[in-house]
This record gives C-alpha cells, sequence and structure tokens, in this order.
C-alpha cells in the first residue's frame, strides 16, 4: 500500500522562510529558465514562499519587466515537471518578479542594483535580505562576489540575510577551486556560500542515509568484511548537444566525476555522523575523500578509463562522433567517458574497490549505486553443479524509475539450480507523495541557511586533488586517439577490461 502523506508540502525543513529578494545573475539563461524559475513557481504553489517575495533577473539584454515575466512564462510552461501551470499562484509570483539590465564586470551596476532593491514596493517586506544565485558562466564567478562586496551587497546588519548561491562547475582544477574559494570567501563567509550539486537535492540520494542510518538490517553488512566492491554509474544518452565549447575544455571527469560522483561515492561510504546538522554530515563526507590516497600515474594508468563516442544512432537519431560535434576540436582528446577505479584506506573500506564511470551518448539515461556483496559460500550446493552462486547485491537507483532492488539466490521451481531473484522497492509505488525537483529542496535550504545538501570549500577541492591526479597521469600518455566506443552501448571494451582484471563485471542496467 502506498504511504500517503496528508500534507501539501513535502520539503521537509521546518525552518520558515523571511521575506526576501532573490537576485539571480544570468535571468536570461537557459538554467534559470529550465530549473529556477520552475523551482520557485512550486515553492509558491507549494506554499512555501512568504507573500511578497521577490526575483529579481539580471543580465545584459535590454527587457522590459513585463517582457522578462512573459518570457519566465514561456519557459515555465515548457519546463515545469507539473502540469498545467496554476494561473493563480503565476500570477501572484510574477507581480513581484523584475528585471535589471547590468553588465557582470561593471561595479557600477551593482551601486544601481542596490538602489533599484531598496526602491522596490516590496523593499519594507524584504529588509535587505538578498540571496544571490550565481546562474551565469563560471569565469563571472569571482567579479560578481566582488562587486557584490564593493557595493555593500555581501555584507548586512546582523539581522539582514546575504548569501551566495554558485552553480557549477566549481573551477576547473584543484588550483582554480582553491582560487575561486578565497575570492569568494573574501566577499561572503564560508557559511553564507551554498555551492550546487543539484545531485545532493535529489530525494534518492537524500534516502541514501536514511536507508543506511535508520535501518538496522545493512548498516551491520556495510563493509569490508561483507561487500566486495561498489559500481557508482551516471550514465547519460545525450551526447554534448551545442554545449561542445563548454564540453571539449572540461570531459567527462571534470563535468560529472568531480561533483556528482563523488558526492554519490561520500555519502555511500561516509560514517554515520555525530548529528544531522549540516557540519557533522560534511565532515564524514570530506573525511572519505581524505582516505583515498592521491593514486599514482602508473596506478591510474591501469585504473583510469578514458573514451569518446563515435558517431551513430541512439532512438534512431542520427548522432556526430564527439570530434564532429560543433566547437569540438577535430583532434580533440577529451573524454566523453570516464571510468576509473578508487580505493578508501579506511577501516571500514580497506580493499574494497569503487568503480566509479560516467558518459555521454550511451545505452540509457540512469544514475545508480551498486553494492555488491561477497560470494555466499557453495559448499552446499557444489554437489548440485552452482561450484559459484551468484554475488547479491543493492541496486539504489538514484533516477530515473527511482527505488532500491536487492537481489537474492532462489530455487527455480521444479529445478536443482539457483537463480538471483529481484525484492524491490519504488518511491513511486511506495509514496504517493509530491516528489520535490533537486532545485526547490536546493533554493528553500538556500533561503533558511541550511547548508548539509551544499558542497563544502575543503570538498570541492579534496575532490579536485583526485581527478587532478587523473588528469597528471593521462596528460603523461603521448595518444593521438582516444578509444571509440558506440553510440547507444555503455561506453568502451577497456571499461570491461577494468574489471575483468578484477574477476568482475559492471551490473548491467534495468529499468
Ligand atoms: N543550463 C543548464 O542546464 C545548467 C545545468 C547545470 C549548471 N549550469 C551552470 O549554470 C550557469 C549558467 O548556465 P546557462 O546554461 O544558463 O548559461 P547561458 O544560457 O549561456 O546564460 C548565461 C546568462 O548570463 C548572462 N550574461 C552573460 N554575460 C553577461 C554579462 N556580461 N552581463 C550580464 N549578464 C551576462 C546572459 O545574459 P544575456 O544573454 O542577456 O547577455 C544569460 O542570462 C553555468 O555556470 C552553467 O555551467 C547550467
Amino acid at each position: 500500500m502506498p504511504n500517503s502523506n496528508a500534507a501539501t508540502n513535502c520539503i521537509v525543513n521546518p525552518k520558515k522562510v523571511a521575506p526576501a529578494a532573490a537576485i539571480i545573475f544570468g535571468a536570461t539563461g537557459d538554467l534559470t529558465h529550465r530549473k529556477i524559475v520552475p523551482a520557485f513557481y512550486h515553492l509558491a504553489k507549494n506554499g512555501l514562499l512568504p507573500d511578497g517575495f521577490v526575483i529579481m533577473g539580471f543580465a545584459r539584454r535590454p527587457k522590459s519587466d513585463d517582457e522578462f515575466r512573459k518570457d519566465l512564462k514561456e519557459a515555465l510552461d515548457k519546463f515545469s515537471h507539473t502540469k498545467p501551470i496554476d494561473e493563480d499562484v503565476w500570477a501572484k509570483l510574477s507581480q513581484h518578479i523584475y528585471y535589471f539590465q547590468g553588465d557582470l564586470p561593471d561595479a557600477e551596476s551593482y551601486r544601481k542594483l542596490n538602489e533599484k532593491l531598496k526602491g522596490l514596493p516590496e523593499a519594507s517586506i524584504i529588509q535587505g535580505n538578498y540571496l544571490f544565485y550565481l546562474a551565469t558562466s563560471p569565469n563571472y564567478f569571482n567579479i560578481v562576489a566582488q562587486n557584490l562586496s564593493e557595493a555593500g551587497l555581501a555584507t548586512g546588519s546582523p539581522d539582514q540575510m546575504r548569501r551566495l548561491i554558485v552553480e557549477k562547475p566549481f573551477g576547473e582544477d584543484l588550483a582554480s577551486a582553491k582560487e575561486l574559494n578565497k575570492s569568494l570567501q573574501a566577499a561572503f563567509p564560508e557559511k553564507n556560500i551554498f555551492r550546487i550539486d543539484h545531485y545532493l537535492g535529489k530525494e534518492t540520494v537524500q534516502n541514501l542515509l536514511y536507508f543506511r542510518f535508520a535501518n538496522s538490517i545493512y548498516e551491520p553488512l556495510w563493509n569490508r568484511r561483507y561487500i566486495d566492491h561498489v559500481q557508482i554509474t551516471v550514465a547519460e544518452k545525450v551526447g554534448v548537444e551545442g554545449r561542445g565549447g563548454y564540453y571539449d575544455t572540461a570531459g567527462a571527469s571534470r563535468d560529472m566525476l568531480q561533483n556528482h560522483l563523488f558526492q554519490l561515492l561520500t555519502i555511500t561510504a561516509m560514517e554515520p555522523p555525530a548529528s544531522l546538522d549540516a557540519e557533522s554530515i560534511r565532515d564524514e563526507k570530506v573525511k572519505v575523500l581524505k582516505s583515498i590516497p592521491t593514486p599514482r600515474p602508473e596506478e591510474l594508468a591501469k585504473s583510469a578509463v578514458r573514451a569518446q563516442y563515435g558517431g551513430g544512432f541512439i532512438d534512431k537519431k542520427a548522432i556526430n562522433a564527439y570530434r564532429q560535434e560543433e566547437k569540438v576540436s577535430p583532434n580533440s582528446l577529451t573524454e566523453t567517458y570516464v571510468a576509473v577505479r578508487f580505493e578508501i584506506d579506511n577501516w571500514r573500506w580497506a580493499g574494497v574497490p569503487f568503480y566509479l564511470r560516467t558518459g555521454k551518448a550511451l545505452t540509457k539515461q540512469f544514475t545508480e549505486i551498486n553494492i555488491v556483496f561477497n560470494r555466499p559460500p557453495s559448499v552446499l550446493f557444489a554437489a548440485a553443479g552452482e561450484a559459484h552462486l551468484r554475488r547479491n547485491s543493492l541496486r539504489i537507483r538514484i533516477q530515473p524509475n527511482e527505488g532500491i532492488t536487492v537481489n537474492f539466490n532462489a530455487k527455480t521451481p521444479s529445478k536443482s539450480a539457483a537463480q538471483l531473484v529481484d525484492m524491490k522497492f519504488t518511491y513511486q509505488g511506495g509514496f504517493t507523495d509530491y516528489l520535490p525537483e533537486a532545485y526547490e529542496r536546493l533554493i528553500i535550504d538556500a533561503l533558511v541557511g541550511e547548508s548539509t545538501l551544499f558542497t563544502r570549500s575543503d570538498e570541492t577541492e579534496e575532490a579536485w586533488r583526485l581527478v587532478d591526479a587523473v588528469h597528471a597521469a593521462w596528460d603523461l600518455q603521448t595518444v593521438e586517439n582516444l578509444p571509440l566506443y558506440a553510440c547507444g552501448s555503455m561506453g568502451p571494451v577497456e571499461s570491461d577490461l577494468l574489471l575483468e582484471r578484477d574477476g568482475r563485471h559492471w551490473v548491467s542496467p534495468k529499468d
């Protein structure tokens, strides 16, 4: 029986949002249209935003407030994950939406922005509480923080809210991430900086903490004595789709491994925190990364696989080979696929490999964590031809078809043979509650100052240390081409060999 929750909103956060203005830098861009505005709309629809909550868009092109509202409504109609749009909710929200035309590097724009904010009809309600959202290209992150500081916008009086949300990518290597941390922290205290990794906003990722620490059945098994290895996969079906300019400078390791995959790894592997407060949880996550020694280049030559997609078809749609994509160098050595084996050198995990993989133009779009247990002893069944019983595993599906599947050996009817069968929980079947989008959860948390689901500065730096090591190893290799994999496959043969060398194989994706 599905559980139902009578409460209208299910984004659990007991703190109340104070009246405020969210100032979005990059307000005419794709992210604002696709994610940020639908998130604010759903927060308003669920009664989570106070009356008079202001959204101020900041971008370069000229636009009136009404034109901006119209653009956002079109975006909402297109990208909202619930339909139809509640026109009354939108009408109420949109009357407090404004547009400011400014130039990000121009200090004068911020002085004028300050004046505009102070002169708003809602100024006496929002009382100088501002949430700044950096939805711009990352090369502006520094300068916006600095300009906000110089205009007196980054710090208010002690009872005023001044917070900064920063989008990914956060730096392009350890040195640039440190530099960025330094300049953001010169403008805002660390507790007011909210680095987004939208994976942390996903209900299924948060559920991992519940699954591990709110149950007594799995935690005793969650260690090197019972677990053979762990696999984490973030598979994308799409190619670079017009983002070739950015992607060719980043690749799968910087675009996905440094953030989403390491976030999933730390939550899977962390020790129970002392409490559920932000710092206790983030301390434990950082400890996991610190327990991964920087691998040597000769190790990584074997344990880090990279590849590019060749051309082909996915769902009958032709996809160019990566090197033929728009804005990608024809000699590009940027990887669209990466698979890496890491080990966490601590008491719980020593000797348990964690295999991480991510790629574009793969068979299907899905994210999952597979916990693969030790092989059961076959003493009883060997005589019946079952010399190698198959391993139990836990499939934690982050998206889509969110849920958890346990599999175990069962007797095949009428035969003396074991067969793996599934015991399955799905979010859709288990709950009827509203499943919020990640950005809804993250924005509400930033508004109430709850930073558990945001990445701390030391966490980003530790993750970069490992990604930098992978790149340093690759840079030592003289290659003219990367291995290719077919569009619509699950990656290159080298990735399969990475596990086969250890006597293992990738768990094949299911729906
Ligand atoms: N799009 C996504 O789904 C997505 C997902 C995850 C993370 N992100 C991250 O989010 C950020 C924004 O991405 P996006 O895809 O939304 O980019 P985008 O579509 O290119 O939008 C860029 C925005 O920045 C504004 N802008 C650029 N230069 C400016 C300047 N000098 N002064 C004022 N405004 C300026 C643009 O305004 P004008 O066009 O009016 O100049 C536009 O509103 C990036 O860091 C990206 O990595 C995006």
